[in-house]
């Protein structure tokens, strides 16, 4: 199949991409704004095969999209601005992608007969006390962030149900492992913890999420495309719930730093407190997480441990900036 993977210089779309071309044998094209998140490093090993390939452009310019479905037979929407923190404190370019952006992806898509899988997440339900969210549960988004998500999955479910197209949209939980920007708690707390600097957990560090390793959330992806039904909606949730502060423990096991390194910061404004995803439906195409947190978690410190390549430029370049805005005066 040659699939479009839109947003596939980023965390989740460059490993889905990984796993199609080894597992599959699909064609892919790579379609991707690079924004701060975006890095060509994220494709730079899969460039030299010839069923890949790679096109800078945005989402929403309707140029470059029609370009990039040429001979295409599906699309896989990726492409997103993905960080909770900076949707709260600039929240512009979430709207702009997950609005205008999936309309002119759905609009080509349309027009040439594509099947299309829209990358959504758990956060379009809310928070969960207790119990597990299904593909049934209301939608109540909290931030920037999962409001205009939850905006583009409705759009996406309406051209379904309006004119017939072939969509799904998968919603996954928290994803962790290789190529994940800084920005993002597990990522961040490695670094820090390796360079020995504060880690700044928000609040009481008691908020739960549901870890999935980053190849079984695409593998996830996988099915849906490969065997799911036309209009439905599919849960990817990780086998693992944990709370931040637990998270941060295991970090500072896994990297040998102290626990004198964890500082308690002001909280994230209308921060949720937990996510859990109940995964029947995807189960039952025959979907399952390969990955525990325990294991996934070693590997991932490794990956940052022998990456430093990778890493070292973010972290001297423009997010030192974010960093200061974000944490300077949190941890003064
Ligand atoms: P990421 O921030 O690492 O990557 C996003 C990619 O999208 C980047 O390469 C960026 O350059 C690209 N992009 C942004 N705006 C674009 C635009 N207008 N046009 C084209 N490309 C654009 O994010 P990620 O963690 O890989 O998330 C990918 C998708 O998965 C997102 O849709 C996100 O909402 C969803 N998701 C993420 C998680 C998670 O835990 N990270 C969990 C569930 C769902
Ligand atoms: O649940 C899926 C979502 O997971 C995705 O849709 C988002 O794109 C992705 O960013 C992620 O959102 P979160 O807000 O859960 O992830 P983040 O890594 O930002 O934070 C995880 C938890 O850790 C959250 O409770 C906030 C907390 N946290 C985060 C950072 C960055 C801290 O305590 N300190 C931090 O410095």
């Amino acid at each position: 199949m040659k699939l479009l993977v839109c947003g596939g210089a980023g965390f989740i779309g460059s490993n889905f991409a990984r796993v199609r071309l080894r597992e599959h044998g699909d064609e892919v094209v790579v379609l991707d704004k690079l924004t701060y998140a975006g890095r060509r490093e994220n494709v730079q090993d899969m460039a030299g095969d010839p069923r890949f390939s790679f096109l800078q452009g945005a989402i929403e310019d309707r140029e470059a999209v029609g370009e990039a479905m040429e001979g295409c037979e599906a699309v896989v929407n990726f492409a997103a601005e993905t960080h909770v923190d900076r949707s709260i404190a600039e929240p512009d370019a979430f709207v702009t992608t997950h609005a205008l952006g999936t309309y002119v992806l759905l609009e080509a898509a349309r027009e040439r007969g594509l099947r299309y899988v829209q990358v959504s997440t758990d956060e379009v339900y809310g928070s969960i006390e207790d119990g597990s969210f299904t593909e049934e549960s209301p939608l109540q988004p909290s931030s920037p962030y999962s409001a205009t998500k939850t905006g583009a999955d409705l759009l996406v479910a309406s051209y379904h149900h309006t004119y017939g197209m072939e969509t799904l949209i998968c919603r996954g939980s928290n994803n962790y492992g290789p190529y994940q920007y800084p920005e993002k708690l597990i990522p961040l707390m490695i670094l820090n913890a390796v360079h020995g600097d504060p880690l700044p957990v928000y609040g009481d560090g008691m908020q739960v999420r549901n870890w999935i390793y980053v190849e079984d959330f695409g593998r996830g992806i996988g099915h849906a495309l490969d065997a799911g039904a036309a209009g439905e909606i599919y849960n990817v949730g990780g086998p693992d719930e944990c709370a931040n502060i637990d998270v941060v423990r295991r970090i500072l096991d896994l990297t040998g730093a102290s626990d004198d390194l964890i500082e308690h910061v002001t909280d994230r404004p209308g921060h949720d407190r937990r996510y859990s995803l109940s995964s029947d439906k995807i189960r039952a195409l025959g979907w399952e997480p390969r990955v525990f947190f325990a294991e996934g978690l070693e590997a991932t410190v490794r990956w940052y441990r022998d990456n430093a390549w990778w890493w070292e430029p973010i972290r001297s370049g423009d997010f030192r900036a974010y960093y200061e805005r974000q944490y300077g005066r949190r941890l003064a």
